[in-house]
């Protein structure tokens, strides 16, 4: 599959690109981050949620599972499966959530993976030296597929 590539050279960097993908976002649309910890996956997840107008403090859902804040664009659901089994992730109804009416940020994402829906924007984010980040972009469906060439096309993307 067809991927793209952002570097971040600091957190600018990554609130950068993370106000530009929330600007893209509709209703239902699905974000599933992976990279290993302290990557930077919930840090990332923060700029989107400011980017969306969630207002307050976004913490990291690792304890809680899954936590929803109001946007004023539109709902946010911020989930973290790192610590439950496959068994309880199958009883979350996640589907609830990936068809629903907000955006879905999904930490560690992978280890559910077959659970997802197929039409999502996996974010791969590589720990670099110092604070430096790879951001690595794999769109799957058409719809993220527009988000990725709209985002190379004003050179947001490699
Ligand atoms: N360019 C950068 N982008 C994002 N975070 C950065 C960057 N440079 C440094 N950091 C720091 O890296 C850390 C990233 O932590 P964060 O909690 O977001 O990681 P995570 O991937 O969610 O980890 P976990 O797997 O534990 O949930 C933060 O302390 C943040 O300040
Ligand atoms: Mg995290």
């Amino acid at each position: 599959m067809a991927y793209y590539l952002y570097r971040a050279a600091n957190e600018e960097d990554t609130e950068s690109l993370a106000r530009q993908i929330a600007s893209l976002v509709m209703p239902g649309a699905v974000i599933a981050l992976d990279g290993d910890l302290g990557a930077g996956k919930t840090r990332f997840s923060q700029a989107i949620a400011r980017g969306i107008g969630v207002e307050g403090v976004v913490n990291s859902p690792t304890f809680t599972i899954i936590k929803e804040y109001e946007g004023s664009e539109l709902p946010l659901y911020h989930m973290d499966v790192y610590r439950i089994s496959q068994e309880e992730a199958e009883d979350l109804g996640l589907d609830e959530y990936f068809y629903g009416e907000g955006l879905t940020l999904i930490e560690w994402a992978s280890l559910v993976k077959e659970l997802l829906p197929p039409d999502r924007l996996e974010i791969y984010i590589e720990h670099g030296g110092d604070n430096n980040r790879v951001f690595r972009l794999t769109p799957g469906g058409a719809a993220y597929e527009a988000w990725c060439a709209n985002l190379k096309e004003n050179g947001w993307l490699e």
